[in-house]
């Protein structure tokens, strides 16, 4: 199986019922090859129409967090937990919401083989459902951030903070956690081109 054919099996999947009411499946992307694999929580509006992860407000902090740590995104992979978008449609009008645990359980079906075949060196965790799903249930972001831990699917996991939860703490004032985020970024893609210098 490549990553390929992986993805084309992603697109048509109805695994969940988020497949009823999606526009794309945001699989991921970015370099293949990239010791540093990025893995958020699930796709949001911007991410929905356009099939990309990462596009809306949040992305575009991730992306300034990249640059500002010395990087790119094109030097990364970026993926999600879930690959369909969670939204509650109860009013009409869809409002983004967490994947449940049992959509996250149900979307591990392409997440594991997705990392399996990517084979990163390093999978740096965008907030706290990631790392829940990567690193341990119970993972505690704010005390757990910035710090290594095993990983059955790379040499080693980090978590950061979510952008998005940066940018609704930022709203109070401060940098909402945004120095953390570019210190976690540069930690992870170190450990990474480290490790890649070894293999
Ligand atoms: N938040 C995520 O966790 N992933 C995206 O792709 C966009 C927003």
């Amino acid at each position: 199986m490549t990553l390929d054919q992986l993805r084309a099996e992603a697109l048509v999947c109805t695994a969940c019922t988020l497949s009823d009411r999606r526009t794309n499946v945001v699989f991921g992307e970015g370099d293949p090859l990239s010791p540093l694999i990025l893995v958020g929580e699930g796709p949001g509006e911007q991410e929905d129409k356009s099939g990309r992860p990462f596009v809306g407000r949040a992305g575009q902090l991730l992306d300034k967090a990249l640059v500002e740590a010395g990087i790119s995104r094109a030097q990364v992979y970026i993926a999600n937990t879930v690959k369909c978008r969670a939204a509650d449609w109860s009013t009409g009008k869809p409002v983004n919401r967490a994947p449940t645990e049992e959509e996250s359980q149900v979307c591990r079906r392409w997440l594991i083989p997705q990392l399996q075949l990517l084979a990163p060196k390093v999978i740096l965790c965008i907030g706290a459902p990631s790392a829940k799903n990567l690193i341990r249930k119970n993972f505690l972001i704010t005390k757990e951030r910035g710090l290594y831990f095993p990983c059955e699917f790379a040499k080693t996991a980090i978590a950061t903070l979510h952008p998005s939860y940066i940018l609704r703490q930022a709203n109070m004032g401060g940098d909402g956690g945004y120095g953390l985020l570019v210190a976690d970024i540069e930690k992870a893609w170190a450990a990474a081109q480290k490790l890649a210098e070894k293999a």
